[in-house]
């Protein structure tokens, strides 16, 4: 094709999605039924993925739920249950393990099947200054928050190829999208999932895989105690989220194969601003919004939990 066709494909095909995009503004998509779909949901013993599990079972799927909290997963089995769930499938697993990961990967597909939609939720943070984070935990919040995702779609991602069928969900976080003082390491790990997400996306399709649909979530500030202590400057601009609401919105973006989410929708503004301001004008934004004293009280979640 020459150059002046191309140019006017590329034009073309260009306007019409910008168009597209515009009514999907106004007209609501229509939602795919998950009934009869597994989920898979790491992380599932409490907050965003106890909230995705009780959603997803009361819309009728099969529950694979995975956690290194036994007391947390047995919690969840019973609510889910109780919106619904008749198939809900435990596992213990810890996601900082790759070994784990294959050998609980492995046992599924034994006792369960395949997995439709693979939700990589599980996440943990530090919290601290760079330069104060143990090495330790530094490598572990890449394992649970990155190199999970790595293995679990290593695991369950040749099934949904094979069958032009199936569902990447990335839990990621608004830290994903722009860094601040004491997440350096989260946020590093949050940016990877964000890319790594993003990167396979465009696999899927290059290959043809375009029934392998992917969904990135990028929230701020939840209340399900992961974040606790933490404040915001000015909450009518950007609030603690509930984690029902997100869990909500969640749901709503998966079933309408919705690749990006960010919420709350102010955030899309900021980057959109970001990327044509100068450092020092998006530092003195920053300023204003509180973004480098958010972690000030982080207590996070308790040992206990
Ligand atoms: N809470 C927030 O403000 C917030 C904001 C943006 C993004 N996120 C992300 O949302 C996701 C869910 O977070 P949440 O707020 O519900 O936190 P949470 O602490 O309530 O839940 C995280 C779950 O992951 C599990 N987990 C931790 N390490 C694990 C491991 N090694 N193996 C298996 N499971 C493990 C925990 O036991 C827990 O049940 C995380 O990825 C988090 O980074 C949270």
């Amino acid at each position: 094709m020459n150059f002046l066709l191309e140019t006017l494909k590329s034009i073309v095909l260009f306007v019409y999605y910008v168009l597209e995009s515009l009514v999907f503004c106004v007209v609501p998509r229509r939602k795919k039924n998950v009934s009869g779909e597994t989920v898979l949901i790491t992380g599932a013993g409490s907050g965003l993925g106890r909230a995705l599990s009780l959603k997803f079972a009361s819309l009728g799927a099969t529950l694979v739920l995975w956690d290194i909290n036994q007391e947390g997963l047995k919690e969840t089995s019973r609510l889910a249950r109780e919106n619904g769930g008749v198939r809900v499938h435990c596992y213990i697993c810890d996601c900082s393990k790759r070994q784990d990961i294959y050998r609980v990967a492995d046992q599924v597909k034994k006792e369960v099947g395949d997995i439709n939609i693979l939700v990589n939720n599980a996440g943990i943070v530090t919290g601290k200054r760079f330069i104060d984070c143990p090495d330790s935990l530094v490598e572990k919040t890449m394992e649970v928050n990155i190199m999970a995702h790595f293995w679990t779609y290593k695991a369950f991602l040749p099934a949904m190829m094979a069958s032009n069928h199936g569902h990447l969900v990335s839990i990621a976080s608004s830290a994903g999208l722009v860094g601040t003082n004491h997440l350096a390491d989260y946020s590093a790990s949050k940016f990877a999932a964000v890319g790594f997400a993003e990167s396979v996306a465009f696999e899927m399709r290059h290959m043809g895989k375009t029934g392998v649909k992917t969904t990135t979530v990028c929230p701020y500030i939840m209340n399900t105690g992961m974040f606790d202590g933490c404040s915001t400057k000015w909450p009518t601009l950007l609030p603690t989220l509930e984690t029902e609401y997100v869990a909500e919105k969640v749901i709503t973006a998966i079933r309408q194969d919705q690749e990006m989410l960010i919420l709350p929708r102010f955030i899309y503004f900021l980057l959109a601003l970001k990327s044509v301001i100068s450092v020092k004008a998006a530092v003195a934004l920053g300023d204003y919004f509180g973004a480098f004293c958010v972690m000030a009280g982080f207590k996070g979640r308790a040992k206990k939990d």
